[in-house]
């Protein structure tokens, strides 16, 4: 069997097991991410550049970086363009070496999105069938930051019965759905997920990679019940943001005269390190 992402996902899904996903803009994060994954016990790991962690760091940049931390590690992570928004945007990913694609065209009308999420599925699958493709559908709010308040509305969540005619249609190997959740951290709300929607859309569509998206600010309790009802990957981003700021944040308050990088930001690294780490034991059924 081949080692692709998909094949990960198969494994996982088996297993009512999950496949994390952290996003990272820099070398440091993308280490600390493997590192806390491997030693949690982790089959594989998704790391994601967004369109605007991917610019910072560079596409080609992120593919090498991935490749070499693989081999280091001998440790299976995959790279996914998170979020990617047009097909020109998508292509260039696909085209450097990216392992898995969210072409998200969620804004779109419905025939709008499926329309270009086939395009994107079509020419990935050309140029390279181990390419994961993910397409998301429903309306998932916020970004990826600390925020006071989100609105959410159930009329906002992904329809099962729509979310069956799009994979149909489409043939993506996952589905970002939204049935509750939202990027970011809220401070005065809090976050419930609808796990009643989550059943319902995972019996429509029990072929189908479900992902959750916006996992920063759920408490535990809401990953290991959305693991157990049909979720297969979790993608978190703010959580590791925060953990990595503030950390810094603090070491450069305790040793304001400290200039050497790699010596003040060691314990941003190790933050999210163990985030990554304690997240990650959620996704795994130790018995
Ligand atoms: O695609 C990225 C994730 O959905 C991040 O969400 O910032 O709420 O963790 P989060
Ligand atoms: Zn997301």
């Amino acid at each position: 069997m081949k080692n692709n992402l998909n094949n990960y996902l198969q494994q996982t899904k088996e297993k009512q097991e999950a496949i994390g996903h952290f996003n990272f803009a820099t070398a440091d994060v993308l280490r600390a991410i493997v590192e806390g994954s491997k030693e949690a016990g982790a089959k594989a790991v998704m790391v994601g550049t967004s369109e605007g962690e991917a610019s910072f760091l560079g596409l080609k940049e992120a593919v090498a970086l991935v490749r070499a931390i693989r081999e280091d590690y001998n440790f299976p992570v995959f790279l996914n363009a998170d979020h990617f928004k047009s097909f020109e945007k998508c292509k260039t990913a696909i085209d450097e070496g990216y392992d898995s694609i969210i072409i998200d065209a969620s804004t779109l009308e419905f025939e709008e999105n499926i329309k270009l999420t086939q395009k994107v599925l079509e020419y990935a699958k050309n140029k390279n069938p181990d390419v994961s493709i993910e397409g998301e559908l429903g309306y998932l709010r916020g970004s990826s930051q600390v925020q006071q308040k989100i609105e959410i509305t159930p009329e906002d969540f992904t329809k099962p019965e729509e979310a069956k005619v799009f994979v149909e249609k489409t043939g993506v190997d996952r589905l970002a759905i939204v049935f509750g959740n939202i990027h970011g951290i809220v401070t005065d709300q809090e976050e419930k997920l609808d796990i009643n929607r989550l059943q319902q859309i995972s019996l429509t569509i029990p072929d189908v990679f479900l992902v959750l998206h916006g996992a920063s600010g759920l408490k535990d309790q809401d990953i290991i019940n959305s693991i157990n009802n049909g979720i297969s990957n979790i993608h978190f981003n703010t959580e590791l943001r925060v953990a990595y700021k503030e950390s810094l944040e603090e070491a450069l308050h305790q040793k304001p005269e400290e200039t050497t990088p790699y010596k003040y930001l060691a314990s941003a690294i190790r933050a999210v390190k163990e985030l990554v780490k304690q997240k990650t034991r959620f996704f795994i059924k130790t018995q």
